[in-house]
């Protein structure tokens, strides 16, 4: 490296840093690619990445007794539940649809993530699961808002509108912000779609060493959906809210197919309980699913990993036969912005990194680049729920997980659940069941009425082939004047051009 000052003043910063490995390739990168590096150095602030490195490794190894003296399950008393509170939930949906009236509700979607498991090389958003009408993640819960704006409006015959905030990272923002351009923003106003990008964080290896994934780059990954509490404020998002008079946050994440965005009887229930804080979620009934719960840990909600817990207290079961600690996340939340503000403005430097160990590759001092097949390093993130011990009312809101969460995670090629296959087959399900409870039925190709519980063929479980336009219908509401007594051939669709039939093709 040269010597000129500023040159000096980064290899002085890097080598009180312990980082100086970063320029081991200087005098073999290309004018051009030494610019790049200095860049991306000179915007480091290494003396935080060392102490987030420490805080999260002394965090990481007190962590590893087990929580289950320490927890506590949900109060029926702070818990609404879809099934259990049955003749409060049009309450709460009222209550939620007079909020979005008002436009005192903003949606906020987590995207920033990698999705590596998925291995898609476009944004997680993007991704057509194979839906008869092709939609993606981010088209379906666009068209969602839009038609969860027209019921307020007819209700409540005003004009409303639910801003989307959009988190990206630097890997997603742009082909995101491209993709809704490219799409006129399915429906919605521009100026009401914000894009905002989280910050990056290198990946270390386990000396704390920040890892080169080629001569001249180090490996950066999001700082993990947490990242929001920091982005919210640097990028001047709770100022936007604020000018909007925003009162009620949904957070949700990119990969979930079901997620009813807004959900009014979500915010409803929340606004009524006087709630700063609120998660949404569904029934755990297997001990051993590897799900976080939400419970009390030493008087404070937060989210339990399975990992943190003994088997014997994930069999634990209450007087009613369910398990005990049965309040699986869904990364689904309910914040009051003065709330949201506290958090970004007080309580966000407080929040601790979660050391995932990970294979990350790494460029070796002989220049090779290696893939290593154990974990070599660590990423540093923070998650979205760590600040649920900072709420003074905290409620939880129990949903069916048929009808709400069906994450996309893997794809087609693991063995696995979560793939694209399961997100495709549970939205069709769920658009099955609304035509059943609207009145409709089902004929097979001799014009035999399906079943309404599907029959196992080939050992699969195939659902009916059935998707409804979000821009129809929001949560199912609506379509007995299209299906009351009707008989239809799968595949059946409805959207806003009608009610169409396409009899045999596969799913
Ligand atoms: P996951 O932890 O499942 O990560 O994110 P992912 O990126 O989707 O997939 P993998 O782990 O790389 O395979 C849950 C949600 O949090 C968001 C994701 O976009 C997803 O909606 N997320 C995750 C962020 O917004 N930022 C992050 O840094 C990480």
């Amino acid at each position: 490296m040269d010597t000129n000052s500023s040159s000096s003043i980064l290899v002085q910063k890097l080598s009180e840093a312990g980082q100086s490995h970063l320029l081991h390739f200087w005098d073999k990168l290309s004018p051009d690619d030494q610019i790049s590096l200095t860049r991306s150095l000179e915007l480091m602030d290494f003396g935080e990445i060392n102490t987030f490195f420490k805080k999260a490794m002394e965090t990481s190894a007190s962590i590893k007794e087990k929580m289950d003296t320490r927890m506590e399950a949900v109060p029926r008393d702070v818990l609404g539940s879809v099934t259990r509170d049955r003749d409060s939930v049009k309450d709460w949906e009222l209550e939620g649809l007079s909020c979005i009236s008002q436009s005192k509700v903003a949606v906020l979607l987590l995207a920033g993530g990698q999705g590596t498991r998925l291995g898609s090389s476009y944004p997680k958003g993007m991704y057509d699961v194979g839906l008869p009408s092709h939609k993606t993640l981010f088209q379906i819960q666009a068209e969602r808002i839009v038609r969860l704006q027209q019921l307020a409006e007819q209700k409540h015959n005003v004009k409303c509108c639910i801003p989307w905030y959009i988190m990206t990272s630097s890997r997603t923002m742009s082909s995101t912000k491209e993709y809704f351009a490219q799409n006129k923003y399915f429906g919605l106003e521009k100026k009401n779609v914000i894009f905002f990008q989280q910050g990056m964080l290198p990946a270390l290896d386990y000396q704390g060493k920040i890892i080169l994934e080629s001569k001249g780059k180090p490996s950066m990954a999001p700082d993990g959906n947490g990242g929001l509490y920091r982005a919210l404020g640097n990028q001047g998002i709770t100022d936007d809210m604020e000018q909007r008079e925003i009162q009620f946050i949904h957070v949700y994440c990119v990969d979930n197919i079901l997620v009813k965005v807004a959900d009014p009887g979500f915010i409803g229930f929340c606004v009524k309980k006087g709630a700063d804080c609120g998660a949404k979620v569904v029934e755990k009934t297997n001990p051993t699913e590897a799900v976080g719960v939400v419970c009390k840990v030493d008087g404070d909600y937060q989210v339990v990993e399975y990992s943190e817990i003994t088997l014997a207290t994930a069999e634990m079961r209450s007087a009613d036969g369910r398990l005990m600690f049965n309040a699986a996340n869904v990364a689904n939340h309910f914040f009051s912005f003065a709330f949201l503000k506290d958090i970004v403005q007080k309580h966000e430097p407080r929040l601790q990194h979660h050391v995932a160990q990970k294979k990350i590759p790494y460029m070796n001092t002989e220049g090779e680049l290696i893939k290593p097949d154990k974990p070599n390093g660590i990423k540093m993130e923070k998650f979205v729920f760590d600040i649920f011990q900072f709420a003074k009312n905290f409620v939880v809101y129990e949903v069916l997980r048929e009808d709400e969460f069906s994450p996309l995670k893997n794809a087609d090629s693991q063995d696995g659940k979560d793939t694209p296959t399961m997100a495709r087959h549970a939205l069709m399900s769920l658009h099955h069941r609304w035509v059943l409870n609207a009145g409709g039925h089902f004929i097979d190709e001799n014009g035999t009425r399906v079943p309404a519980i599907p029959s196992l063929k080939d050992g699969t479980d195939l659902p009916i082939k059935c998707e409804i336009s979000p821009l129809v219908s929001y949560g199912g509401e609506g379509l007995e004047e299209l299906v009351k007594g009707k008989e239809f051939h799968p595949t059946l669709t409805i959207d806003q051009d009608g009610i169409h039939e396409l009899v045999k093709n596969g799913v």
